[in-house]
């Protein structure tokens, strides 16, 4: 793999990969196992949208993290697990170990007709058999759709209504600090709407009862039992899918972000190598959760097709103790370290008592990934996690981009706290105004878009290819526009200002706001609501939700209608939608043509009542007045 060493080297990189994208991105796909060479590099446009990479190549991504490496690999420890429970001793699996026993799901897969193509959902907890599940999918391959298990029944049914899933494979239930979640009970829940699920395999966990239904339910152990170790990958093309993956946008419900074989394979390699500028022995830990893209790309395939170990971790940052991500670091002395700024935030907030005795010697870079990052968090962890000497690297990307865009390399770029700095190889950044128009030079603000097309780009979202190119190639024509704005600084670095559209982070997590207003209008007694976000010390953004009651509601005491709000969302979307505040109101400001207006909404919740701009045009400007009373200002 092509590997950047120098300053001057990535300046020369990036200078070919724009001047002969072609030629750039053939040089590293040759590095891989093909079974049969590509017969053109790229062909794409962005009006349909098309993009293809390594179009007519033949290949399964398995045998690149496995035979391809097997004589060299196969004793190095791929993924090293460790438990919730500090008390559970953790579980290491060699490549060799993790090749068979992809190898013996994937043949379960099979005997369970599965079949090239077909949509499998995986709703399991951070254990290595969700890497397995992933891994096995690919193999035959199947498409898996991986879902957060931290969703809801109805999330997660309606992301296996979308993509129409055949199999569900789950866990019976799931520790996270010190709570036991009874997932299964909660896929049990969604199936009752999902008639394409022919077979769900659940992986016993937490030992606990369940219900089995029969003809349907079947146990990983009772299906592995005595099943060959042995495999013969399925032939797939570059651009057969490889998975779905759904995110929240502006508008309806999430979509099914599409990424295909190759050119995923390609980018997530050469991107994991050299933003972290990874080595052999080297321990590699993204605390992400399996079921975010980051969990795809940085758990799962590119750290496993760089041959390299990864630990995974199952519960939470402050369980038993808020020093467990410390803990953890010097136990397996983690060498990589690669977090959300939210965890670093809430971490920060509990002092330097949970760090100092933990040994973080073994650290040599670190990673911020999800939102962005303020200075002093940023900072704070150069300073006491880093001890000073660890570069970070700020990345910047999306479940659309399938890889990280724009991001320094570990130790070669100088950062600049909360600056993503430069686009990597391949990535041809463009700001534009309101209008489109391109704003050039430095020193400039604006939509960040992307001119050209990079091997791991998303290709379609499921089933709905015009709503594709309606979210992301219409917007600015020719252009892939991405939803945030950006900062392009004198000395001509990145740093990402967050979103612009309807789209709100909350601890990492992306939420439409629409999806959140939906969950709360489903509450029998609300009339209606408008959700915005606002500036949180730790989550970044926290949901605040406007409420208008039905006349029947009115009567209601306000505490006990906001915490049933509250268990609508979460049953709606999951906890992680939950409004961090809720005012209830008796109206919320709208045009003479019914549009909310979501501008002063924005103002009131970020605290500031004064310059809401004209609102004598408003329908109803009276309850501007009482929503700020309301709001405290
Ligand atoms: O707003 C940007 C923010 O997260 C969004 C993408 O969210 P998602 O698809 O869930 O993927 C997150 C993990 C890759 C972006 O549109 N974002 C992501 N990374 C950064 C960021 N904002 C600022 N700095 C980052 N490093």
């Amino acid at each position: 793999m092509l590997r950047i060493n120098t300053l001057g080297g990535y300046f020369h990189e990036y200078q070919k990969s724009v001047s002969n994208p072609e030629d750039f991105w053939s040089d590293i796909a040759q590095t891989f196992y093909w079974r049969k060479k590509w017969d053109t590099t790229l062909e794409w446009n962005f009006e349909e949208p098309k993009v293809e990479w390594f179009k007519g190549g033949k290949l399964n991504i398995t045998e690149n993290i496995f035979e391809r490496r097997m004589f060299t690999h196969a004793d190095r420890p791929a993924i090293i697990w460790e438990s919730n429970s500090p008390d559970e001793p953790s579980i290491t699996l060699t490549y060799k170990q993790l090749h068979e026993k992809v190898c013996q799901f994937a043949n379960v897969l099979l005997k369970n007709g599965v079949q090239k193509g077909d949509r499998v959902a995986i709703y399991l907890p951070m254990l290595p058999e969700a890497t397995i599940a992933m891994l096995a999918c690919a193999r035959v391959g199947a498409v898996h759709s991986v879902v957060f298990a931290g969703f809801s029944a109805n999330s997660l049914s309606d992301r296996i209504i979308d993509a129409e899933c055949k199999l569900v494979l789950t866990s019976d239930g799931s520790y996270r600090g010190g709570k036991n979640i009874g997932i299964k009970t909660i896929v049990d829940e969604a199936l009752e709407r999902c008639p394409t699920v022919e077979k769900v395999i659940v992986l016993k966990r937490t030992g606990e009862a369940i219900n089995m239904t029969p003809g349907r339910d079947v146990w990983w152990h009772d299906e592995t039992e005595g099943v060959s170790t042995e495999n013969k990958a399925q032939e797939m093309d570059s651009e057969d899918m490889l998975f779905i993956l759904y995110t929240s946008g502006s508008t309806g419900k999430p979509k099914g972000v599409v990424h295909t074989t190759g050119g995923y394979m390609v980018y997530t390699q050469y991107t994991f190598e050299n933003v972290f500028q990874i080595d052999a022995g080297d321990i590699y830990w993204c605390s992400a959760d399996i079921g975010w893209i980051t969990g795809h790309s940085y758990i799962v395939y590119g750290p496993l097709l760089s041959g390299s170990t990864v630990v995974m971790f199952e519960g939470i940052p402050t369980y038993p103790h808020v020093g467990r991500f410390w803990e953890i670091i010097e136990k397996h002395k983690v060498t990589h370290f690669y977090t959300a700024p939210t965890a670093i935030r809430s971490l920060q907030a509990s002092g330097l008592d949970p760090v100092t005795p933990f040994n973080l010697s073994s650290l040599k870079v670190l990673g911020t990934v999800g939102e962005p990052i303020n200075v002093e968090a940023w900072q704070w962890y150069h300073t006491h996690i880093g001890k000073g000497k660890c570069p970070i690297v700020d990345t910047w990307w999306q479940t659309e981009t399938g890889g990280m865009m724009i991001s320094p390399i570990a130790g070669i770029t100088p950062t600049k706290p909360a600056y993503a700095t430069l686009p990597l190889p391949g990535i041809q950044p463009i700001l534009v105004d309101s209008e489109g128009k391109e704003l050039k030079g430095n020193g400039v603000e604006g939509n960040l878009c992307i001119k050209f097309p990079w091997p791991s780009m998303l290709r379609t979202t499921y089933g709905d290819h015009e709503r594709c190119r309606q979210t992301y190639f219409s917007t600015y024509k020719g252009l892939y526009f991405t939803g945030d704005g950006v900062k392009r600084d004198e000395d001509g670095y990145y740093r990402i200002l967050g979103r612009v559209d309807d789209v709100i982070n909350v601890s990492g997590h992306r939420l439409g706001t629409a999806e959140v207003e939906n969950a709360i209008n489903e509450h029998p007694l609300v009339n209606e609501s408008a959700v915005v976000g606002y500036p949180h010390d730790i989550k970044g953004q926290g949901i605040y939700a406007y409420v208008v009651l039905e006349k029947d509601g009115q009567s209601h005491d306000k505490d006990a209608m906001k915490s049933s709000i509250i268990s609508t969302v979460n049953k709606i979307i999951g906890p992680i939608a939950k409004p961090d505040k809720i005012l209830i109101v008796s109206g919320l400001p709208k045009t003479r043509s019914g549009k909310i207006m979501r501008r002063i909404l924005r103002k009131i919740a970020e605290g500031d009542g004064s310059n809401l701009g004209d609102i004598t045009t408003l329908l109803n400007p009276e309850v501007v007045e009482e929503i700020k009373v309301g709001a405290g200002l």
